[in-house]
């Protein structure tokens, strides 16, 4: 055995290909009291009790005692707008001063403050802003994250997002799952001709496919930005190319986005504020993972929330959380913080939230194959905590309360910061 880990509160997953956890079964997850986990190499070769360890007679030759403490898969931040330039401080006085987030994007700041930003800074910085920001994460317990592209909203800046998301492997732990969403707002030039910024969009997806600088395509289908129709027409096209899909649906205005997400079979459907009854029924009758972004409807000052409720008890839903962390909606990479605000905010319980940052995360990146859970055979992405309880995690919010982190089987994070070498 390459590594081994000690005795620890285990929380693995059941079956290496059974799926997301939906409804009720979100709240199993299948704890191992006294749990050992052995890695050898990248994966994960053994998981059960202390006890069943003994019996099988397997050697470490290294050990780490957990101490009882609460040991998960490595979280995964399933949507973020990770690499862009700049930021967006100055848009809190007016957000204070009651103005919408949809009446700040409308006269010119909102995503298009941050498209400027971007257009001008050169793929280094964009590479060392993102940086910063995955050191955060990791030392949170991120081991693997979503990035979106969409500051660009020409060729260009759009491809110089999306091979920084992609470099970003090459230069630290965390995975980076890269999304291309041309589609983010319409630029001010094509104000009176959205249909032709469509088709630009839809020309660029041959070269990101060749080029593999994204698995899934994205648009942001709401009032005064793309309409259902429009995020129908480029998420088919990107079908017809052979991307896998997401839709930023129903975030402010019930436009009818998630019921498109289940229609056109995508693989999560994100946001879903303003969704309907009928639209999460949709999702939970079909394959699509619904990521829910707590930490956007806070930050944004809403009444409302997403209901994880409904689509949990009612619809039988697979629901994820993410952050969202972008620099207007939502600034932060902090998964903790939305562990908190899933209890909150959206009345999920503990181990229905640690299900949504792991297994359903997973699979709304279309890795549920492989990391999301702790079992043989899986990738050896572990987060172990200061804690025994899982509860504690958004109970006590606001500090960090992971200790290590290993990533595919390599210790990154040892006494909450990084390991850089
Ligand atoms: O998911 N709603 C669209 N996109 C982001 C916000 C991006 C921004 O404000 O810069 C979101 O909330
Ligand atoms: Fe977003």
């Amino acid at each position: 055995m390459g590594n081994g880990a000690g005795e620890a509160n285990v929380q693995p997953g059941e079956g290496l290909t059974s799926g997301p956890k939906r409804g009720s079964e979100m709240r199993d997850i299948g704890l191992i009291e006294d749990g050992v986990v052995g890695i050898r190499g990248e994966d994960i070769v053994f998981v059960g009790t202390a006890h069943e360890f003994e019996r099988a007679d397997i050697s470490a030759h290294e050990t780490l005692d957990a101490g009882g403490r609460l040991l998960t898969p490595g979280l995964i931040d399933p949507h973020t707008h990770l690499v862009h330039g700049g930021s967006r401080q100055q848009e809190l006085a007016m957000k204070l001063a009651g103005k919408s987030y949809l009446e700040i994007l409308e006269q010119g700041g909102g995503i298009l403050s941050t498209v400027k930003s971007t257009r001008a800074a050169s793929e280094e910085e964009l590479e060392a802003q993102a940086l910063q920001s995955l050191h955060t994460m990791l030392e949170q317990g991120t081991t693997t994250v979503e990035a979106k592209s969409g500051y660009g909203l020409e060729r260009e800046t759009e491809l110089k997002q999306l091979k920084v998301a992609n470099k970003l492997n090459d230069l630290q732990p965390v995975e980076v799952v890269s999304t291309f969403l041309g589609p983010h707002a319409l630029p001010p030039e094509y104000r009176s001709h959205p249909d032709e910024f469509l088709d630009l969009m839809i020309e660029m997806l041959d070269e990101i496919k060749e080029e593999k600088l994204a698995e899934f395509c994205d648009i942001f289908c709401e009032s005064g930005v793309f309409s259902v129709e429009q995020s129908r027409r480029f998420l088919a096209a990107c079908k017809n190319k052979g991307f896998d899909i997401k839709i930023h649906a129903d975030e402010i205005e019930p436009l009818g986005g998630t019921e498109l997400a289940a229609e056109l079979g995508a693989t999560s459907v994100e946001h879903l504020l303003a969704a309907s009854k009928e639209g999460l029924q949709d999702i939970a009758k079909s394959g699509t993972i619904a990521v829910i972004l707590p930490g956007t409807s806070w930050n944004l000052r809403s009444p409302k929330h997403a209901d994880a409720r409904y689509l949990i008890d009612e619809a039988n839903g697979a629901v994820a959380l993410a952050t969202d962390y972008n620099p207007g909606s939502c600034p932060t990479e902090s998964l903790q913080l939305i562990m908190a605000f899933g209890a909150n905010l959206l009345g999920m319980t503990p181990e229905e939230i640690l299900t949504a940052v792991t297994r359903n995360a997973a699979y709304a990146i279309g890795r549920g194959h492989r990391i999301g859970t702790i079992e043989v055979g899986k990738q050896a992405d572990l987060c172990l905590f200061n804690t025994d309880d899982v509860a504690y995690i958004p109970y006590h919010f606001g500090i960090n309360h992971v200790d290590c982190v290993f990533k595919k089987g390599r210790k990154v994070v040892s006494g909450g910061k990084p390991i850089t070498d």
